[in-house]
């Protein structure tokens, strides 16, 4: 439906072992209960790219296909050394135009206390060169060993706290996603 918002989550790490697709998943199953959302999982290790580039020096047409037809993303990253990880970069340095003037929001991941936010702002900048329009609030997962069980499923205990805090999210990034696009659909 032309009023019906599609958005592709991105995990934004490829490693082994891997603890943000088990938020990314939450996020995206989280996105799914969205009325009038499709949602896209985008996941590193799918996507085939030469090692560095430039969109002209070689696509994944998955990717390609998956981010045009997108109206906005949901990036869940962690925090590698204060910033966020190379296969995020290379993914989103294969597009241009499939970004621009779109939404975009920011989840971030880390073992730690402080929820990858050093990765979430070193992303804006790349995301603003990118001509996507980043939505506040940003989600955290602190600790996110402590956060999932052995299924990764988010423990009860957390519920309540992440359904209150990325349904504010959804409701911005879906407010900017329909403007936009309703902007991108008039020019
Ligand atoms: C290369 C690397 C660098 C990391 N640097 C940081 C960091 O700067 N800050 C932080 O809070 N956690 C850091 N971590 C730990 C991650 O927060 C932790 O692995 C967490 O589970 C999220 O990342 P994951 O999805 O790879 O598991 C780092 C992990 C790796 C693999």
């Amino acid at each position: 439906m032309e009023n019906d918002i599609t958005i592709a989550v991105i995990c934004g790490t490829a490693r082994e072992g891997r603890e943000s697709i088990k938020a990314a998943r939450w996020v995206a199953e989280f996105g799914r209960k969205q009325a009038g959302v499709d949602i896209m999982f985008i996941d590193p290790k799918e996507v085939h790219l030469p090692p560095d580039g430039a969109p002209e020096d070689g696509r994944d047409p998955n990717y390609s296909n998956a981010t045009e037809k997108a109206d906005a993303f949901y990036i869940v990253t962690p925090e590698y050394n204060h910033s966020y990880p190379s296969s995020l970069k290379r993914l989103l340095d294969s597009e241009y135009d499939n970004y621009n003037h779109k939404a975009v929001a920011i989840a971030g991941v880390s073992s730690g206390q402080w929820g990858g936010v050093r990765a979430c702002e070193a992303l804006l900048p790349v995301c603003h060169r990118l001509g996507l329009v980043n939505i506040r609030p940003e989600l955290y997962f602190p600790k996110v060993q402590t956060l999932f069980d052995e299924q990764g499923e988010l423990k009860p205990e957390f519920t309540d706290g992440y359904t209150a805090a990325a349904q504010k999210a959804f409701d911005e990034l879906v407010w900017m996603a329909k403007a936009l696009k309703a902007g991108r659909h008039s020019s």
